[in-house]
């Protein structure tokens, strides 16, 4: 399998960020982008990227966060939102990582390998451990977390989705699987 690169996007992406839309079609966009949108430039798009990062000019409701891209052989095959601390609604809901992987790309270790990539991220940010939720029907990603670690802390209902979600934390300075060094 070809090794995946988990980066920020930068200029020379546009090409392959325009040419990953097809691979979302008919799915929730939000789990490709959260910030583009039609109209916007691609520069436009990475100027509010950086901005997350820093956390300028957010809006409300928002934290500082970084939207880094799975690249494999050139192309996206997924990402991972990291949230650099967690508000009330993060807290109960969405965690301080998201992640998803296109559906064509599916099944191959890319969410892990992005998942690996992704906790020294987090320590470097100064998380001692980070939260990560996921819909209680939603196996491929619990059972993500669970490798990496995550101990549940509870289960509740989501009135607005009529669902049960998980609330895992995963302690980054505990030691992880052989495969999967921090
Ligand atoms: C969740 C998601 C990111 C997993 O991506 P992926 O690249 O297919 O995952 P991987 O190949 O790295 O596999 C991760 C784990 O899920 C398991 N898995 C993958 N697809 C599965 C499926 N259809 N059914 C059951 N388990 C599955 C794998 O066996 C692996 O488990 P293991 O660690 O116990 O071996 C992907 O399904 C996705 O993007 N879903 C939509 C977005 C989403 O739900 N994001 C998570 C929000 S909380």
């Amino acid at each position: 399998m070809s090794e995946l690169i988990l980066r920020n996007l930068t200029p020379a992406d546009e090409a392959a960020f325009m040419a990953g839309f097809q691979d979302w079609e008919g799915e929730d966009l939000n789990w490709y982008t959260f910030e583009w949108g039609p109209g916007m430039t691609y520069s436009a798009m990475l100027e509010r990227l950086a901005q997350n990062e820093q956390g300028q000019n957010m809006p409300e409701g928002r934290v500082p966060s970084s939207m880094l891209y799975g690249f494999v052989e050139g192309k996206i095959v997924g990402r991972m939102s990291i949230r650099h601390q967690l508000n009330d609604y993060l807290l109960r809901r969405g965690g301080h990582i998201g992640y998803a992987v296109a559906p064509r790309f599916r099944q191959r270790g890319y969410a892990r390998d992005m998942f690996r990539q992704t906790l020294p991220i987090c320590q470097e940010l100064g998380l001692e451990k980070i939260l990560v939720t996921c819909a209680d029907h939603n196996e491929p990603s619990w059972r993500l977390i669970e490798h990496f670690g995550g101990l549940l802390e509870n289960k509740y209902f989501d009135e607005g989705d009529q669902e049960y979600n998980r609330r895992y934390w995963i302690d980054l300075s505990r030691p992880h699987t052989p495969d999967t060094p921090l």
